[in-house]
């Protein structure tokens, strides 16, 4: 989950890492109230899931509260990349010596946590890292040994930190590090990390990314979810423990195991294409247990998305068999009643097989199809998608 540069603010201050005084606001009198609090001059900040804010105009200097007042009514509801803006951050203006670049993230292609860091940050770090890659120190992080003093004071040598301002800047990279640990992070990004006239460190702009896989021992992560921004069948998914994420095409996809799952779509994209192009509409791994109540929510999830025409349940029966999950099937059905439309195409294979099939030839549901291969089941669900579309 990425998070907006105003939660990243907030979890900073949480762990100690200087950031200067500033609150969110999602209306231009809001906008106005927060600047008279921080009683400075202030900069109005849009609060995108994007980079480039700066360059989009998005970030803008405000002398006054009418002005902060005037700057967000330009901000709110303008367009960076795609991306609406609802809310600013209205953050103190800083006098700003130097821009530095500092991240920790995790480098999934080395099985690593990473140390970036340049004392040439600022809006132009891409090109440089482009440009001129020698300037961007990178230093792999032991996870085990983790960041100590002495280790921050090398990572920021490489990146050519100056002198003067390069042992208090340990200090918050040492802070960051506690942050990307204490919060499961797999990113921590602070561009610009800056120099103030008076050679204090402070973290500008923040980009922070939690892993959705820790966040059993996150309770508190579950505030920080946009709730506004959530497409409602991944919301919904959610609530019912299921990994779903909705594509955008039209055949329904149900499996139980994730690589079974990700070749599926490949299969049904493939036969889609015989089929005016139809694609399939999402990925959902109902995992080992597939029971009624489990297939009876992947279901509800996948008919509630207006663009399915066909579903494609495909399940290899191996620690649950194919009988239990036929059962679940008809159990599934009966469960969502007159609420399931659209035709289901099943295929099953593995444990139990004969005993599965019967099942569902007994029950004879008017909306079921048994074929027996996959590919012969995803092109019969494609066939009906398009059918129906
Ligand atoms: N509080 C601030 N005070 C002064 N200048 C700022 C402040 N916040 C941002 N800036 C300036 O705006 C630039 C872009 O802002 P930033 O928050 O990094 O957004 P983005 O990275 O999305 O462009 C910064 O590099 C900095 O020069
Ligand atoms: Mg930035």
């Amino acid at each position: 989950m990425d998070l907006y540069e105003y939660q990243a603010r907030d979890l900073f201050a949480a762990h100690g890492v200087p950031v200067l005084p500033g609150s969110v606001a999602s209306s231009s009198d809001e906008a106005k109230a927060a600047a008279e609090a921080i009683g400075n001059q202030v900069v109005v900040k849009a609060q995108v899931k994007v980079g480039g804010r700066g360059k989009a105009g998005g970030v803008k200097l405000a002398k006054t509260p009418d002005e902060a007042k005037e700057k967000a009514e330009a901000i709110l509801g303008m367009d960076i990349k795609g991306h609406t803006v609802h809310r600013v951050l209205v953050a103190e203006a800083s006098d700003i010596s130097e821009e530095y670049y500092f991240s920790f993230l995790l480098d999934r292609s080395n099985r690593t946590f990473l140390a970036m860091a340049s004392s040439e940050g600022g809006v132009e770090i891409e090109v440089l890292a482009v440009e001129r890659p020698e300037a961007l120190a990178k230093v792999a992080i032991d996870p085990i040994a983790g960041v100590d003093k002495a280790l921050a004071l090398e990572i920021l040598k490489q990146g050519n930190f100056p002198a003067e301002v390069i042992d208090e800047a340990a200090d918050v990279v040492v802070k960051l590090w506690e942050t990307f640990v204490a919060e499961d992070a797999t990113l921590v990004e602070v561009n610009p990390l800056v120099r103030d006239p008076q050679n204090k460190i402070i973290a500008l702009d923040g980009k922070v990314t939690l892993d959705e896989n820790a966040s059993f021992r996150q309770p508190g992560h579950a505030a920080l979810v946009d709730k506004d921004a959530e497409d409602p069948l991944e919301a919904k998914a959610k609530a019912k423990d299921l990994n779903y994420v909705k594509l955008d095409g039209q055949v329904g996809i149900i499996g139980n195991g994730a690589g079974l799952v990700m070749s599926t779509l490949d299969v049904v994209a493939y036969a889609g294409e015989k089929h005016g192009g139809v694609k399939p509409a999402n990925f959902l791994d109902i995992g080992g247990g597939a029971s009624a109540d489990v297939m009876a929510a992947g279901l509800d999830v996948i008919l509630g998305d207006a663009d399915v025409k066909s579903v494609f349940v495909n399940v290899f029966g191996g620690i649950t068999a194919c009988d239990a999950v036929a059962n679940g099937i008809v159990e599934a059905l009966k469960i969502l009643g007159d609420s399931a439309t659209k035709p289901l195409v099943v295929r099953l294979d593995g444990n139990n097989v004969i005993e599965g099939r019967a099942i569902l030839a007994e029950a004879n549901h008017p909306l079921v199809t048994v074929v027996d291969t996959m590919d012969n089941a995803a092109d019969k669900a494609a066939e009906l998608a398009a059918a129906g579309a």
